[in-house]
This record gives C-alpha cells, structure tokens and sequence, in this order.
C-alpha cells in the first residue's frame, strides 16, 4: 500500500469513532473559546465521535465568507463553520474517504435545520488535497482554507501549500491545527501504518515546515498555540524513540510578506470591534493588541492587519516610505510603545 492507502484505510476502515485512536496525537485536548464551544453542541453525536481533530482552527469574523476545510473527515469542522459563516457565506469539506463523506453529506439536511438554515451552506466534495483543481477549486477562489490534523498525512506537502495559496484570494488566510515534531523522522516511522495513521509518523519537523512555506511564497507565518503531545502507549513510544511531538495551531497570509520583520514606523490600534474580543485581540501567541493602546508593529504585521479581513478593525499611523531597519523584536511587550514581544520559536516573525 502507498501512503494515500495506508491512510485511506486507517480513516475508512480501521476507526469507527476517537475510542479507537492509539494516542492523543488525533484529539488534543485545545480548550474551545465558549462561543465556539456553545455552537459544537448543535453539531450530531455521530459526528462529534467521528472527530479526529489536534486542534481548533477558528479565527475570529467568519460572516459571510467562503471558506474551505481540507480533509474534512465526517465534518465537524464544517459544520461549526457553517454556524460562524452564517447563511450567506458557504463552507466546502474536501475528503479523500468515503466512508468518512457517507456520514458526513448524511446529515446536511438535519443539520442545516438544527441551524435554522432554509438552504445548506456546506458541501463535501471527494478530493485529494494535493490537486485542488481536480476538486474543483479555482484560483483565488477562497477567503479562509482551515484544515485539521491533514496536512501531516500528505505524501506531498509542498504540492498542499502551493495549492493553498493558489486558492486563496489576495489578503486570505490559512488557519490550521497540525502535528509537528522536533526532528526529521528515520524512515522506518514514516511508513509505519499506525504512526502515519496516528498522525505522527508523518509529521513535519517544524523547521521543514517554515522552510516549505517560503518555497512556496509565504514568507511570515504566526503562531497560535502549540501544545506538546503525551505519547501514551509504550510500543509508540519505543517506535518514535525520542521524539517529541506537538501540536500547533498557525495562521498564514496571502499577502507580499519580507522574510524578516522590518521597521517603517508603523502603529497600529485595535478598535476592539471584533465580535467576542471587546477589549483586546491576539493575532497570534506574541502580538495581543489592546483596545485604544499603540503598538508599535513590524510592515508584516501592519499588512496581516490592514490589507486582510481584520482592517475595519485597526488604524495604522504611518506607512512604508521610510525605513528604519530592522524591527526590534526585543522590547518588553507590557509598555505601551515598545512593539512586539520576544518571539518564540516556531512563528516566522523575527
Ligand atoms: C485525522 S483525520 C481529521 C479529520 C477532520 N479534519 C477532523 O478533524 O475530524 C484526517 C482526514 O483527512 C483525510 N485525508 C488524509 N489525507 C488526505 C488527502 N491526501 N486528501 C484528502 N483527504 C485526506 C482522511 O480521509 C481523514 O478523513
């Protein structure tokens, strides 16, 4: 069996619901804001038990937009960003595994009347994530590509982003939750069936990742969150040796990003209108902006703001005509000028 297969046959065949999962790799336990977690009780049993999920990839003002989750499994994803998107927007589920798209197209209709929806805002399509195009996804086509716990399984990862960012219009996003390794694996766990499967023999050394994202052309990815993964079961462990795995929640723009953060001056100002964020929005694990407060911000941090979805949301002073160097990533975060905080690893700024 090739890659595709093993995993194909892990998700059609060998799981039936999370109970069956060898390790926690699927399933991390990321706390769920209680707006997101207050919509997840809408979502059918059957489906919240098919969940194999790392993570939560779900950024803040969704109304409206057309958004696109990348192995979309029996849909739980989907169906909470039905809600988020509302009526008007449209959310497309890709999958690779019938049986997984069986259970998931099964409760369109049900679910779209829980919501309250006269007509469905979602569809599952079968799909390969490497050929978009094949599932019918044209070019810069898509506000929002999330993905959850995928993208490790890919044989073909560079092919995955490229194809992101080709779907992606100007100034869209990838948000997505994924499963990351501190090492490069020997490639014994890479074919192993239940490591792949487990979505741990597949995963990406995290400086891999940032380095595939800037073959690609995304020069500046954020961090979210990142939690380690407990490996619970010992023959696991004994396969992996040490290696330590976690799981990461990143967003990434399409916009023309430097590959360092530079200094223009710029400052931007939160307005705190983002819904559910009345006094304060973190972009990522080290950029929390206050309402009303300045903050002093790199030119990529003033485009992730201002030239995206989040610009009613700010006010930047100043623009790009005079440079001041490089941006000082070392100024202490609670003063109200300093700028950013120290950053940590992972992220792409500084
Ligand atoms: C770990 S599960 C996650 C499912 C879903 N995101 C969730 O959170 O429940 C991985 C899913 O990705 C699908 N998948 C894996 N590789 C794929 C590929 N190359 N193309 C399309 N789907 C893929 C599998 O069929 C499976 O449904």
């Amino acid at each position: 069996m090739n890659q595709i297969e093993k995993v194909r046959d892990y998700y059609g065949k060998v799981l039936q619901t999370k109970n069956d999962l060898k390790t926690t790799a699927c399933c991390t336990a990321e706390s769920m804001p209680p707006h997101l977690a207050r919509l997840t009780k809408n979502i059918a049993s059957e489906i919240q038990d098919k969940f194999y999920g790392c993570g939560a990839p779900f950024p803040d003002q969704l109304q409206g937009l057309t958004v696109l989750d990348l192995g979309c499994g029996t849909g739980r994803d989907v169906y909470l960003l039905s809600q988020l998107v509302g009526e008007n927007g449209q959310v497309i589920g890709i999958d690779m595994t019938d049986e997984q798209l069986e259970v998931a197209n099964r409760h369109i209709e049900p679910q779209m009347k829980t919501f309250g929806f006269s007509k469905p805002n979602v569809k599952f399509v079968k799909g390969y994530i490497e050929d978009l195009e094949s599932a019918g996804l044209a070019n810069e086509s898509v506000d929002l590509v999330v993905s959850n716990c995928v993208i490790n399984l890919s044989p073909d990862k560079e092919r995955v982003f490229r194809e992101i960012f080709r779907v992606l219009k100007p100034g869209g996003e990838l948000y997505f939750s994924d499963v990351y390794c501190d090492r490069r694996l020997p490639k014994h766990c890479q074919e192993d069936p239940v490591l792949l499967g487990e979505c741990l023999g597949g995963a990406l050394y995290i400086e891999d990742f940032r380095r595939m994202l800037h073959k690609v052309g995304c020069k500046d990815f954020r961090q979210i969150n990142s939690s380690q993964i407990d490996i619970t079961s010992i023959e696991v462990a004994n396969k992996v040796s040490g290696a330590q795995f976690y799981s990461i929640t990143a967003r990434a723009f399409k916009l023309p990003l430097e590959d360092r953060c530079e200094d223009y001056g710029q400052v931007a100002y939160y307005k705190g209108t983002l819904d559910n964020h009345p006094t304060y929005f973190a972009l990522d694990d080290h950029h929390l902006f206050e309402k009303g407060r300045p903050m002093l911000v790199c030119s990529n941090t003033a485009m992730m703001v201002q030239d995206t979805r989040l610009a009613p949301h700010f006010e930047i002073i100043g623009d790009t005509s005079t440079h001041y160097g490089l941006f000082d990533c070392s100024g202490d975060p609670t003063s109200p000028t300093s700028g950013e905080a120290v950053c940590t690893p992972g992220g792409g700024c500084c």
